[in-house]
């Protein structure tokens, strides 16, 4: 049985290949998307891409989650992972396992970017680690669903 992950995208990640490509590499959204699905293959992942620059998009696109056949979330959220209480909150309504990533390391950049508020409403986060780190995550995502699985199957 296939898995569905949903991969949700933040402000400015569209821009990703010409966004400053020092800090985050000269990989593409598309090329991200393409990491995630491949590394989901062998799992039988099929990966829900959705991007927006718009708080209230991801929101609501977290909100259909609880009852459109998804079955775990990777979020980077761009700026929004420092700010975004509302997006946190939508995050905390779905049971489902969840994992942030960033392609920096936001710990070894400016101050306000070593606070996350998504951070305690995930099961973990990946960071520093470019495009691959999607690859990370998305392996994360399955690891914990299968534990779920096996959690479930032995009660
Ligand atoms: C980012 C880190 C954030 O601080 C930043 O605002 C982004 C990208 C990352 O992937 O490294 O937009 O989430």
């Amino acid at each position: 049985m296939s898995l569905r992950i949903l991969l949700l995208h933040g402000p400015n990640l569209s821009q990703l290949g010409a966004r400053d490509p020092a800090v985050y590499g000269t990989a593409t959204l598309d090329d991200v998307v393409t990491v995630a699905r491949r590394a989901g293959e062998p799992a039988d992942v099929e990966i829900d891409a959705v991007v927006s620059e718009y708080e209230g998009d991801l929101v609501s696109r977290v909100h259909a989650a609880r009852d459109d056949g998804t079955d775990a979330v990777v979020v980077n959220a761009g700026a929004l992972t420092h700010t975004s209480h509302a997006l946190a909150d939508a995050l905390a309504i779905l049971d489902l396992p969840k994992v942030e990533v960033h392609l920096s390391n936001v710990h070894g950049r400016e101050r306000f970017r070593h606070t996350s508020v998504i951070a305690p409403v995930v099961d973990g986060t990946i960071a520093g680690f470019g495009v691959n780190g999607y690859a990370l995550a998305v392996g994360a995502v399955v690891g914990l669903l299968r534990a779920r699985a096996a959690a479930g199957e032995g009660s």
